[in-house]
């Protein structure tokens, strides 16, 4: 089928009526916003006689200037006091009655959410809402792994001469970028539990994926005292860069590439009192042995490398298999991906449009470099389809000097790379700079026992027999080398924002310390248990 035929195929739907956002969140008050702003496009749209796409206008969001931008960090600031504020010296459930409602009201904007990040990023209708649940579930279970932390630190323990209690306490400010593929439940995976820890948070929206937070601005204002989350729309180099000049933010919480995350960080006067919590690049392979299920690894390697059209850091960006099945795993691979139905994200189609700017044309670019330099497409729909649509290309033999072969493509382009000797994908992979996951396809056990236990101290997670992913969320999330700074997970993200704090007395201090306690006057210092 022709690329213009294609890009015919692509059903219209009605968008939904353009949203005008004026407001920003800063010290508890919704501010309208008179000045600039940036108009909201979808990557979807009918396509004109001439063959453009009329991309379907959503609305639109400030453009917020770096005053407004150090307003907002002024309130984050103001709201921790030097960890003296309320927030930070808050106890736990009061945090937790905030989050509590916060949530309910979250829960009413099911749809318009999950709309809204169909229209704006492209998600496919089932993941959207999939995308919003997660994100539910992901705050309801943080709550109680929270009165978990809680219960472990309302004890108080004896160790010879020393009495103590250990509690887990706020940083401070957290900076709070997320990323667009992801843009409510990345973003909501740093936020909720920073803020639950008592930090007070300056969070700016990614690129794409603005509109859609909008409808929770007014849950996040009514649930938490002023200043403690600060909600800015704009561009990161006006409003991030000054902020972080500043010197006040504590946590850096980021997820998107590193050159963002090294530029930041590089403009805080003081790095070593910056935390980092970052989710970066990765390239996780896929290594398919000769004695894998072919029908099996077929099948992950097409939904781990395109599912979201390969958008997601997750993704099998790299493809190792070996020679003796290459021609079987090709055929079968190729013919897999040319099923693939890319449409309209309202079809719930596995493949939809591109929402970042140029994004066909990158892909295009990996193709003809890995083109030029003797890679084929296997693959026959592969290519442009429209301005925003790009139906996946199928890469062979890709080889060390081409792009695709060391940089992330975060899309649609598949590099498969021929071997014989597994000591070739290994040292690829040891001297890749990435090193979140990899999946590994085979049935034998011996060689999944021998790969096992080469990769896991390259990676971060092995996936034996299925493709890479960061869930179930109660699983660690991290990566090695330039992947990641810092865990996060159900679990893990409440530890990452937050660092011991030990009260300690000696023994002779028994008296004092029990009616301390006892007396109730120390929401630190207390032995309540949370149920
Ligand atoms: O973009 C990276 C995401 O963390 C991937 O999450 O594996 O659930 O798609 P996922």
């Amino acid at each position: 089928m022709s690329a213009a035929h294609l890009a015919q195929k692509i059903q219209q739907f009605e968008s939904p009526t353009p949203i005008t956002w004026k407001q920003y969140l800063v010290d508890g008050y919704l501010h309208e916003w008179e000045g600039e702003m940036e108009k909201v496009f979808s990557p979807m749209g009918p396509i004109s006689a001439e063959g453009k796409i009329q991309r379907h206008y959503l609305g639109e969001a400030p453009t917020l200037n770096e005053e407004v931008g150090l307003t907002a960090l002024a309130a984050a600031k103001k709201a921790y006091n030097n960890g003296r504020g309320l927030w930070p010296t808050a106890s736990a459930s009061e945090r937790i009655s905030a989050m509590e409602t916060f949530l309910e009201i979250m829960k009413t904007k099911r749809e318009e959410v999950s709309t809204l990040l169909m229209w704006e990023i492209a998600k496919n209708k089932s993941s959207a809402y999939k995308e919003f649940d997660r994100t539910v579930d992901y705050i309801e279970d943080t709550l109680e792994e929270y009165k978990e932390l809680q219960r472990r630190g309302s004890k108080v323990g004896r160790n010879g001469a020393v009495i103590s209690q250990v509690r887990r306490g706020p940083l401070g400010v957290v900076l709070c970028l997320g990323p667009y593929n992801y843009p409510l439940n990345e973003t909501f995976c740093l936020l909720i539990p920073s803020v639950l820890m008592g930090n007070t948070i300056v969070f700016k929206p990614a690129k794409y994926g603005v509109l859609l937070l909008t409808p929770l601005m007014e849950a996040f204002q009514k649930a938490f005292p002023p200043g403690v989350i600060n909600i800015v729309f704009g561009r990161g180099r006006t409003l991030a860069g000054p902020i972080m000049k500043t010197g006040d933010v504590d946590v850096l919480a980021l997820i998107g590439n590193s050159k963002s995350s090294n530029a930041l960080v590089a403009q805080h006067p003081k790095p070593n009192r910056l935390r980092q919590v970052l989710g970066l690049e990765a390239k996780n392979p896929g290594i398919v042995f000769e004695d894998a299920n072919i029908d099996l690894a077929v099948k992950q390697c097409v939904n781990g490398s395109l599912s979201y059209n390969g958008q997601r850091c997750t993704a099998l960006k790299l493809i190792f298999v070996h020679k003796n099945i290459i021609s079987e795993f090709i055929e079968k691979f190729s013919k897999a991906v040319d099923k693939l139905v890319l449409n309209h994200p309202a079809t719930d189609a596995e493949l939809t449009p591109l929402p970042e700017k140029n994004k066909v044309e990158q892909m295009q670019a990996y193709v003809d470099d890995a083109k030029a330099k003797g890679a084929k497409v296997m693959n026959s729909n592969a290519g442009r389809v429209s301005e925003t649509a790009f139906f996946p290309a199928v890469l062979y033999p890709v080889t060390r000097d081409m792009r695709i072969y060391h940089e992330e493509q975060f899309g649609p382009v598949v590099p498969i790379v021929e071997y014989e000797d597994l000591e070739d994908p290994m040292n690829s992979i040891a001297q890749s700079d990435y090193g979140q996951q990899c999946s590994l396809f085979s049935d034998n056990d011996a060689t999944i026992a021998y790969a096992v236990d080469n990769m896991v101290n390259q990676v971060c997670r092995v996936n034996i027999n299925v493709a890479c992913q960061r869930g179930p969320d109660y699983l660690p999330f991290t990566g090695r080398k330039d992947s990641a700074v810092a865990t996060l997970s159900v679990h893990d993200a409440l530890r990452s924002f937050s660092i011991r704090t030990v009260v300690a007395a000696g023994s002779d201090q028994k008296e004092l310390v029990g009616r301390v306690i006892s007396g109730g006057e120390s929401k630190w210092m207390t032995t309540d248990y949370l149920l």
